[in-house]
């Protein structure tokens, strides 16, 4: 169940809830604000508790107290923001996760809290509702929908309190935006999250029809004889050896007077068993997730259709399995892309690249102004970077640094990998225009430069997901399992 999340005029002192949340930077030792104010009316509790070393204020440290009746809430937690000076919307989505998961082990069913960060190294009040409601929304995701037996007890209201009325509105519109993300950024975990014998193509398509009918977006799906039609030929190869067959789901947000026209690239193998180059058992594992770029457009587009930008976004989704069969393609095989090259496969696990050369070069004949690809395309990203660092490169510097700046600032970072004549030349076939892969060296590079013969001369980034789209351990407010990444960066970077 999703926390119901409201905002409220008044002094956090004077109201009843199972939980009230404050906080503390760290180094001090008188609190003022809210947090003073909860503290005079408790006695001083969280001054002693200070004063004895018991709570420094380190980033999303806690000290839950029991109220005894003082104030009509039942407990109080404070919370640790950290360094002031390292202070900002990051560090409150962090807080806010942590102050929700130990609101849900106490079992509180109403949570009070302080709007953390408001007023502080100049951060907006809109901003740090937001920053709340997503720590908040994303921090209280988990998957377990296939688990028989539920044990957690959710949150079901959090309520953000102000004492200053002409902050109100504010925060209801920082509120607002902060669900909308949030809502779709688990939306896109729960896509990518979900087994593959559920999200198959067929499913995908079913879902993008049904979320751009009630979100008043155009869906377009392409199948069969169509995709034959439109010489998706990569992406007929890559789906062929599967029971599910492939398709390619186009979906446009459209508003008039737009001021520039952006198209989104997501890879969606709804399982990548390896093909004929079988992967390993333990490299198999998880490649239900090898969908998460589609599923992060799907994400993204959903938040694009509800904040109404002025600029034209469209999804590209190339959606199909990797699977082996007698129809597997082979490697050896020359397949001809829809732009007329033709590729030897080296490797039938180099698929994803194939198949967003199909989508791609549908994106470069659609004349944008941008194109964006999501994708969790190399194993070889996540061994250079590790999972907090989505790779990005592309053939535009300005686009590369206006994604990698959108996604500093919502805590999505990216690292520029290169592309070069020298990573190119290593894809040079003998029979072909192209291979698909050739050694380990630069790999994450060598599926960049491959992807940019597809792409013409539209300003182009990739970005690789590979060790970003999961985890496998929790962070503040990202699960184990999938993350939603870069739905936020790119949201960030649309709405600008
Ligand atoms: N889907 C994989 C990449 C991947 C690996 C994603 C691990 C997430 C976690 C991709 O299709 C793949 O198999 N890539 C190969 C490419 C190689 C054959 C050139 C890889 O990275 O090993
Ligand atoms: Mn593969
Ligand atoms: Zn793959």
């Amino acid at each position: 169940m999703k926390v119901d999340i409201s905002v409220m005029q008044g002094d956090l002192v004077q109201v009843g809830c199972d939980l009230l949340v404050v906080n503390l930077f760290a180094g001090v030792t008188a609190p003022g604000g809210g947090t003073g104010a909860v503290d005079a009316a408790l006695g001083g509790w969280i001054s002693k508790a200070i004063a004895e070393q018991d709570f420094k204020g380190k980033l999303n440290s806690m000290l839950l107290l029991d109220t005894h009746g003082k104030i009509l809430a039942t407990r109080v937690l404070v919370v640790g923001l950290g360094e002031r000076e390292k202070f900002g919307a990051e560090q409150i989505r962090q807080v806010s996760s942590t102050a929700i998961k130990a609101a849900k082990k106490v079992k509180a069913n109403t949570v009070v809290t302080i709007l953390h960060g408001a007023g502080i190294a100049g951060l907006p009040a809109d901003c740090c509702a937001q920053a709340v409601t997503e720590g908040a929304l994303l921090g209280d995701y988990s998957f377990s929908k296939y688990k028989s037996k539920n044990e957690e007890v959710p949150v079901a209201k959090l309520i953000m309190v102000e004492l200053d009325a002409a902050k109100i509105a504010d925060i209801e519109a920082g509120v607002s935006k902060g669900t909308v993300i949030a809502s779709a950024v688990n939306v896109t975990r729960d896509l990518s999250n979900e087994p593959p014998n559920v999200v198959t193509p067929q499913f995908l398509a079913e879902y993008a029809t049904n979320m751009s009918e009630a979100l008043g977006l155009q869906c377009t799906i392409w199948s069969g004889e169509k995709l034959v039609e439109e010489r998706m030929n990569c992406l007929l190869a890559v789906g062929r050896a599967s029971a599910n067959p492939p398709c390619f789901i186009r979906v446009d947000y459209t508003p008039d007077g737009a001021s520039k026209r952006v198209a989104l690239v997501g890879k969606g193998l709804c399982y990548d068993s390896g093909g004929l180059s079988l992967k390993p058992a333990e490299h198999m594992r998880h490649m239900k997730t090898d969908m998460a770029g589609a599923a992060a457009v799907l994400g993204v587009l959903g938040v694009i259709a509800k904040l109404r930008p002025g600029v034209v976004v469209s999804g590209f989704l190339p959606v199909c399995e990797n699977m082996v069969s007698g129809t597997s393609y082979k490697v050896d095989d020359v397949l001809t892309a829809r732009n007329g090259m033709t590729i030897e496969i080296d490797n039938t696990d180099a698929e994803g690249r194939l198949v967003l050369a199909d989508a791609l070069s549908v994106a470069a004949d659609g004349g944008f102004d941008e194109i964006i690809d999501i994708a969790t395309l190399t194993g070889g990203c996540m061994v250079a970077l590790g999972r907090r660092w989505t790779g990005i490169m592309g053939n535009n510097q300005p686009l590369i640094d206006a994604i990698s700046a959108a996604g500093d600032t919502v805590g999505e970072r990216m690292w520029n990998l290169p592309l070069d004549e020298e990573i190119r030349e290593m894809l040079d076939s003998d029979i072909a225009d192209i291979k698909n892969s050739a050694s380990r060296e630069a790999s994450a590079s060598q599926g960049g430069v491959f992807l940019q013969e597809f792409v013409g001369d539209t300003p182009w980034a990739h970005l690789d997901i590979a060790g970003t789209s999961m985890l496998d351990k929790e962070r503040a407010y990202e699960p184990k399992g999938c993350t939603g990444v870069p739905v936020r960066a790119l949201v960030e970077y649309i709405l600008g």
